[in-house]
């Protein structure tokens, strides 16, 4: 199993000191920064853009952005992204757009590539893409805000994409994203995932040093 890897959600820090919290991330050793980026349609909420993304390098965060486009047409948006400093980028699957073609442009700039389902989207709607990522989002609420409850339905499809990624011995990450604490971390360990996105729980924490630790230890 590949070893669990913390991915703090900017979306739940203060959002008029941004910097501060990617900093806060660094210096607890983390490597990995969440960034939610939504446009109103593909999700009813707004969040950042790649301008945010920009200025986070400008005042010199190292993290590995972990960027989340939770947009109807990513495919407009590598290039800004990639410029702007993200190392990853996984789009989601439920939008109509060239998938495959959009992935393989994110690889061909150098940067990782992901791919995102929705609650209500079945694991097999992201089998054509498995081999042009090495990252599987499995999202454990319906995208667009922070702070939702878990849904532990999803459970079986984490155990779905980890079966897969045996059976055609994939290289792959396995992130889960929404209402993730310690407890519903370790239910999601305990079916494959290995990449935990924590924006409530994390920015809300009072001892993240503990908490990071923890996640570390799952
Ligand atoms: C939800 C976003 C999440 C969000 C998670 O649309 O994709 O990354 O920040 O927030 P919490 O951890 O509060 O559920
Ligand atoms: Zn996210």
């Amino acid at each position: 199993m590949k070893h669990p890897i913390l991915a703090p959600s900017l979306l739940a820090g203060d959002h008029g000191a941004l910097a501060l919290g990617a900093s806060q991330v660094a210096d607890l050793g983390l490597k990995w920064l969440h960034l939610d980026l939504m446009d109103g349609h593909f999700v009813p909420n707004l969040s950042f853009g790649p301008q945010t993304l920009a200025a986070l390098r400008r005042h010199g965060s190292k993290l590995f952005f972990d960027t989340h486009l939770m947009l109807s047409e990513p495919h407009r948006f590598i290039d800004a992204f990639a410029k702007a400093g993200a190392d990853r980028i996984t789009i989601h699957i439920e939008p109509a757009y060239d998938h495959a073609a959009t992935l393989r442009s994110i690889r061909a700039l150098g940067l990782k590539a992901g791919i995102a389902l929705n609650p209500g989207t079945p694991a097999e709607s992201i089998l054509p893409c498995l081999s042009l990522v090495d990252l599987v989002l499995v999202m454990t609420v319906q995208p667009g805000f922070g702070g939702q409850a878990f849904r532990e339905d999803m459970l079986p499809k984490i155990a779905q994409v980890d079966c897969w990624r045996h059976e055609r011995a994939l290289d792959l990450r396995i992130e889960v994203d929404g209402g993730i604490d310690l407890a519903t971390a370790a239910l999601c360990r305990a079916k494959g995932a290995d990449t935990f996105v924590a924006g409530t729980s994390f920015f809300g924490a009072t001892d993240k040093a503990a908490l990071a630790a923890s996640f570390a230890a799952l």
